[in-house]
């Protein structure tokens, strides 16, 4: 387990990719913060995962609660809700990382990519938020199938955003779950990643893949 984070809260972790995140990385040993609108909704997801594997930290809460108990948190929202649920968040996040998985999909042309007039969520997620907390995009290219099962996740992780450390920590966390990550450059490149899951959402439908992914090739030298 990384260092420097101890505890994740997962923002609309009552959801099906903020779901499987929570259970994978309390399943790691992580300390889960499972964030929802409402205490309820939070405290039963977080006792579906205990009544599966009783001895995993986790617990429910509402979002600004989550995030204030947590080294670091996950918005894991649809993107039409991604800056109302940041307001109520906000002052929770500062001084932290905030991990946006955001794909801004526009129904009902999901199979087409539609990007934001910032250029990508996640910069209008950082834009939102300011300096005093570090934005990093990642996950955009995993279908929540995947992280709800205990098949592995043959599927790597583009990481970005705009401080080193930052990132380092996020691949920290991406590797806990068994999945490659790499350094993917600063937040502007996250519209990459969110325009390639519309490219994955139409390969699933055309070929009939439940949640393809993608894999980078060639041999790290450093
Ligand atoms: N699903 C995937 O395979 C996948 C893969 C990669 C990236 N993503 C991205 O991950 C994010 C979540 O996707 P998902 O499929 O997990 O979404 P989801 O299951 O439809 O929703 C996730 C959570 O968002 C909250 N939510 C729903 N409506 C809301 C509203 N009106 N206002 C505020 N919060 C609301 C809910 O939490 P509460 O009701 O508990 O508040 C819900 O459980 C999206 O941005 C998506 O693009 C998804």
């Amino acid at each position: 387990m990384s260092e420097k984070v101890k505890s994740i809260a997962i923002l609309g972790g009552t959801g099906d990719l903020g779901g499987g995140l929570a259970r994978q990385w309390s399943r790691a040993g992580y300390k889960i913060l499972i964030g929802s609108r409402t205490l309820e909704k939070g405290q039963a997801a977080a006792q579906a995962l205990l009544d599966e594997f009783s001895d995993l930290n986790v617990t429910g809460h509402e979002n600004l609660e989550a995030c204030l108990g947590a080294d670091l948190a996950v918005l894991t929202v649809p993107f039409a809700h991604q800056l109302p649920t940041l307001e109520t968040v906000k002052s929770g996040l500062i001084g932290k990382i905030l991990i946006d998985v955001t794909v801004p999909l526009m129904p009902p042309k999901v199979g087409t990519v539609q990007l934001p007039d910032s250029g990508s969520a996640a910069v209008q997620a950082q834009n939102y938020l300011g300096e005093e907390v570090q934005v990093i995009s990642a996950f955009q290219n995993v279908g929540a199938v995947h992280l709800q099962g205990d098949h592995g996740i043959a599927c790597d992780v583009l990481v970005t955003g705009n401080k080193r450390s930052a990132r380092d920590s996020v691949i920290e966390l991406v590797e806990a779950l068994g999945l490659k990550g790499w350094h993917a450059g600063p937040l502007a490149n996250a519209a990459a990643a969110e325009a390639l899951t519309s490219v994955l959402i139409t390969i699933n439908r055309h070929h009939g893949i439940d949640g393809s992914g993608i894999v980078i090739t060639g041999e790290p030298q450093k």
